[in-house]
C-alpha cells in the first residue's frame, strides 16, 4: 500500500498587495485628470452595447467598461459556452473546478471585450430550497461557498476579467426582490431580510469576506432590504461591513434598478449605478450626481473615491493594455433583448469581426466538470454503472433535445419548457446555448446504434403516466434491463420555486416505470434541493442528481452511467424526508401581502439564525434522506481513525484576535492557520475514483449560547485514489474557522472549551474524531 502525503491547493493568498498599490496610484492619476462630468460618467451606467456600460472617454485613451452576465456563461454570447451552473460546482466539492471554470469564462469575456463579469453568485446562499436563482450560487453552507466563490473569483481575474460578486446581501428569495404598486397606486416595498449581526456575520456575509480578501474587483448590492434599508444605500452593509470591517477595496455596483437615490445612496457606499439609463426607472445617477456635488450634498472627495474604486481594478488586471475590442455582434443581441437604441451616443469601439469564437476547447473541461458535479444517491443490485444491456428504454420529457430555442432566458416560467433536457435555470443567469448535447443523443450513441441493442424511449411524460397508458404497453412488452427515467425541476430568476418536486409529474413517471422495471434508474436535472417520495421504492436501484450541467449534459452523464466517469459528486445541501421540513425557512409570500395596502408589509425574519439545512436536521436530531455532504462511488473509501490535529501557534491562543490594521478580508489574524489536522483516506475498493474527505467542527454549545449550530464544515479535499492506495490530508483551521462572531464586542471570538473535530464523508458519516482545546 502506498502512502503518499496529499497536498491540497496551497490556500492562495490575497493578490491585494503592492501591484493594487500601483494600480491605485494610476486610478488616482487618471481621476485627476478628469472633469467632474467625466467622473460622474465613470460611475453612471449609459446605453451601450452591453448589459451594462460605461462610456468610453476617448481623450484619456479609456475605452469604457462592457460590463456582461453572468455567473455560468456569457449569457447572450455567440458562439460562447454555457457551463455548469454554481450548484453543479458545489456538488464537485472541488476547488480547482471552480477556478477552472472562472478561468475559462474569463478568457471568453475577455475574447469578447468585455472587462466585467456580473458574477459569482453567494447571494442567494440558498436559505430556502424553493430560492429562485440558488442554482446561480454555490451551497446554503458559508464554507462551502465561500470556498468555491474564492475559487471562482481568482480564477476570473487571474484571466485578466473583473468578478463582481453578487448579490450583497440577504438576497434569498425572489418574491417581492422589488418594489410593486398596489391597485391604489401606494408603492409596496421590497421584501426585508431581516437578518440579525450573528447570523449575517456567520452565513451571509461569510463567503463575501473571502471575496473581498481574494481582490474581488466590484461587489452588487442587492435589490432586497436588509433589516428595513434597501441594499443599495444601506450605510451599515455596505460602508460599515464591506468597506469598513472587511477592507473592501473595490466598487459596489448597483443591481439592474435597485437604485433608489442620488446623494443618499451615494453617501451610504453605492459607487456605480447599473444600467443607469430610463429603462430600469428613474435615473438617479449622470445630472442628478453633478448636481449634488456643486451643491454640496456630495463631497467631491467622495466621488473621487468612487472613481478610484472603478478605475484600481481595471489598472490591476491590466485592462488599460491590449484588452480585446467588444465583439460588434453585442450591439445586435443587445438591441434585440433590451432594446437599447442602435446608435449609441458614446464611442465604443468594436472589434473588426463579429461573432468571434471564444469557445476554444472549453466543451471537454464543461463534459467533466458537470461530471464531477453529478451525485449518485442511490445504488442497489449493482445497477450502475451499466455494462452492456441489450434492452435499454429512456422516459421522461426531460432526456430528449431542446425545443424551444437555445436561450432558457426566453423561457417564461414553467410552462414553456416541456420537452427537452434542462441544462441551466433562467433569466439573467442563463446562457445562449452555440449547441446541446441530449442525454438521448449521448446514449444512443453509446447504445442505440449498435445491431445487438434494443433501444426504445418515450418522452411524454402525459403519455406515460396516462392510465393503462398504450403508449407504454407497446413499449414495455418485457421489462427491460434498465429503464433510464429523466426528471427536471426548472428555477429562475424573478420567481420562486411553488414546490420542490420534480416538474411535469416527476414522482407519477417514476412510480409508472418503477411498477413495471425492475431496474429503474432516476436521473434529475436540477437546481438544487428536489424532494423525493419515490427514493426508497426496491425498483428504484439509481438515483442521480445531475443537476444544472451546460451545453454537455448528454455526455456527462452519459459518462457517469457507463462508469467513464466514476462519480465523486456530493450534495452540496440536504436533502429532506418531504418538503414540509424546509418550513424553518419559507419564502415570505402570502394572499395578504400581495394585496397589502402596507407600504412595508414585506417582511422576512431571518428567525432560524444560522440553523439552516443541516445544520437545522443536526439540531433537532431529524432524520433526512440524503444529508448534506452524501454521495456514493463505484468504489469504496475508508478514513483510518487516528488523526492527527497539529497546534500551529506559539504560546496561548487569545479570544480575540489581536488589534490590526484592517486589509482586504478584515483583521488579517483572522487568517492565520492555528492548528492542523491530518488524516489518511484509502481507495478500499477496486476501482479508481475520488474521495470528498469533509472536516466537520463542533464548537462548545456551552459557551456560544443561543441557537448554535451541533457541526459545522470547516475543511474539505477533494482526493483522487488508485485501488488499494492511501493518501494523508491535511486539513488547516484558521482563526476564524474556529471562531463565532461574538456581537457584544462586535469581534470574532474562540468560545472557550473543548472542540470535537470530525473527518467523514458526509455531514453524518464520521470516520474519525479527536478534540483539542484552544483556549
Ligand atoms: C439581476 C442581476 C444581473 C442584472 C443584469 C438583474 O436583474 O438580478 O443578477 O446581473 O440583472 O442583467
Amino acid at each position: 500500500m502506498t502512502r503518499p502525503t496529499y497536498t491540497a491547493r496551497p490556500q492562495k493568498t490575497s493578490p491585494i498587495g503592492l501591484e493594487w498599490e500601483n494600480a491605485f496610484q494610476k486610478a488616482s492619476d487618471f481621476v485627476s485628470q478628469l472633469t467632474l462630468e467625466e467622473k460622474v460618467s465613470l460611475v453612471s451606467g449609459t446605453e451601450g452595447p452591453c448589459v451594462g456600460n460605461i462610456a468610453p472617454i476617448p481623450r484619456l485613451n479609456f475605452s469604457g467598461l462592457c460590463i456582461q452576465n453572468g455567473p455560468l456563461a456569457l449569457e447572450q454570447g455567440t458562439y460562447s459556452s454555457v457551463f455548469p451552473a454554481g450548484v453543479t460546482i458545489a456538488a464537485t466539492w472541488d476547488r480547482n473546478i471552480a477556478y477552472q471554470r472562472g478561468n475559462m469564462m474569463a478568457a471568453e469575456f475577455r475574447g469578447k471585450g468585455s472587462q466585467v463579469l456580473l458574477g459569482p453568485v453567494a447571494g442567494p446562499l440558498g436559505r430556502s430550497g424553493l430560492g429562485g436563482r440558488n442554482w446561480e450560487g454555490f451551497s446554503p453552507d458559508p464554507y462551502l461557498t465561500g470556498e468555491l466563490f474564492t475559487e471562482t473569483i481568482l480564477g476570473i481575474q487571474e484571466g485578466g476579467v473583473q468578478a463582481c460578486a453578487k448579490h450583497y446581501i440577504g438576497n434569498e428569495q425572489e418574491t417581492q426582490r422589488q418594489p410593486t404598486q398596489n391597485e391604489y397606486g401606494t408603492t409596496i416595498e421590497s421584501v426585508s431580510s431581516n437578518i440579525d449581526d450573528r447570523t449575517l456575520h456567520e452565513l451571509y456575509l461569510w463567503p463575501f469576506q473571502q471575496a473581498v480578501r481574494a481582490g474581488v474587483a466590484a461587489v452588487m448590492c442587492s435589490y432586497n432590504r436588509l433589516n428595513q434599508t434597501y441594499g443599495c444605500q444601506n450605510s451599515k452593509t455596505l460602508n460599515g461591513l464591506l468597506k469598513g470591517e472587511l477592507g473592501f477595496q473595490g466598487y459596489v455596483m448597483s443591481d439592474w434598478g435597485a437604485t433608489h437615490s442620488g446623494a443618499f445612496a451615494v453617501n451610504s457606499g453605492q459607487d456605480m449605478d447599473m444600467p443607469g439609463t430610463a429603462s430600469f426607472g428613474p435615473v438617479l445617477f449622470h445630472q442628478n450626481l453633478t448636481k449634488s456635488v456643486n451643491n454640496g450634498s456630495v463631497a467631491m472627495d467622495r466621488l473621487d473615491d468612487m472613481c478610484r474604486r472603478v478605475m484600481t481594478p481595471y489598472f490591476h488586471l491590466n485592462q488599460d493594455k491590449d484588452f480585446p475590442a467588444i465583439d460588434p455582434s453585442n450591439k445586435e443581441l443587445n438591441a434585440l433583448l433590451f432594446s437599447s437604441p442602435d446608435e449609441y451616443r458614446y464611442n465604443y469601439t468594436y472589434g473588426p469581426v463579429a461573432n468571434v469564437d471564444v469557445r476554444g476547447n472549453h466543451g471537454a473541461a464543461i463534459r467533466k466538470q458537470a461530471a464531477e458535479g453529478t451525485v449518485l444517491l442511490k445504488n442497489v443490485n449493482g445497477a450502475l454503472p451499466l455494462r452492456s444491456p441489450k434492452q435499454i428504454a429512456v422516459f421522461g420529457n426531460d432526456a430528449g433535445d431542446f425545443t424551444n430555442g437555445m436561450s432558457v432566458f426566453y423561457f417564461n416560467g414553467v410552462g414553456n419548457y416541456e420537452f427537452g433536457v434542462l441544462a441551466a435555470g433562467g433569466g439573467s443567469g442563463s446562457g445562449l446555448f452555440s449547441y446541446i448535447v441530449s442525454p438521448l443523443e449521448a446514449i444512443k450513441q453509446r447504445t442505440g446504434f449498435r445491431k445487438e441493442t434494443l433501444f426504445q424511449y418515450l418522452l411524454n411524460n402525459t403519455a406515460i403516466i396516462e392510465e393503462d397508458s398504450p403508449y407504454l404497453a407497446a413499449l414495455l412488452p418485457s421489462s427491460p434491463d434498465v429503464c433510464l427515467v429523466f426528471l427536471k425541476s426548472w428555477a429562475t430568476e424573478g420567481e420562486d420555486r411553488t414546490t420542490l418536486h420534480t416538474d411535469w409529474e416527476g414522482d407519477q413517471v417514476v412510480e409508472k416505470i418503477a411498477s413495471q422495471c425492475s431496474n429503474t434508474v432516476v436521473v434529475m436535472h436540477s437546481n438544487g434541493i428536489n424532494a423525493l417520495p419515490w427514493a426508497d421504492h426496491p425498483n428504484v436501484t439509481a438515483i442521480l442528481a445531475a443537476h444544472f450541467p451546460g451545453q454537455e449534459a448528454g455526455n456527462s452523464i452519459a459518462d457517469v452511467l457507463w462508469g467513464d466517469v466514476n462519480p465523486s459528486g456530493h450534495l452540496p445541501y440536504t436533502i429532506a424526508k418531504k418538503q414540509s421540513d424546509y418550513s424553518f425557512a419559507a419564502i415570505t409570500n402570502s394572499t395578504s401581502l400581495q394585496n397589502t395596502n402596507d407600504p412595508t408589509a414585506w417582511q422576512s425574519d431571518f428567525k432560524e439564525g444560522t440553523l439552516i439545512d443541516y445544520r437545522h436536521f443536526d439540531y433537532y436530531n431529524q432524520t433526512v434522506q440524503y444529508e448534506f455532504g452524501y454521495g456514493l462511488s463505484y468504489t469504496t473509501f475508508s478514513i483510518e481513525k487516528d488523526m492527527n490535529i497539529t497546534s500551529l501557534h506559539h504560546g496561548n491562543i487569545s479570544i480575540f484576535p489581536p488589534t490590526s490594521k484592517v486589509l482586504p478580508g478584515g483583521n488579517p489574524h483572522l487568517w492565520e492557520e492555528l492548528y492542523k489536522v491530518s488524516a489518511t483516506v484509502e481507495n478500499t475498493g477496486e476501482v479508481a475514483g475520488a474521495a470528498v474527505p469533509q472536516l466537520y467542527l463542533s464548537l462548545p454549545q456551552e459557551t456560544m449560547g443561543g441557537l448554535s449550530p451541533v457541526n459545522i464544515l470547516r475543511g474539505f479535499e477533494k482526493v483522487h485514489l488508485q485501488p488499494g492506495e492511501s493518501k494523508e490530508v491535511t486539513f488547516a483551521l484558521t482563526r476564524r474557522d474556529l471562531s463565532n462572531w461574538d456581537v457584544t464586542k462586535q469581534q470574532w471570538a474562540i468560545p472557550i472549551g473543548r472542540m470535537q473535530v470530525h473527518v467523514g464523508f458526509s455531514s453524518r458519516d464520521f470516520r474519525a474524531s479527536a478534540s483539542f482545546t484552544p483556549i
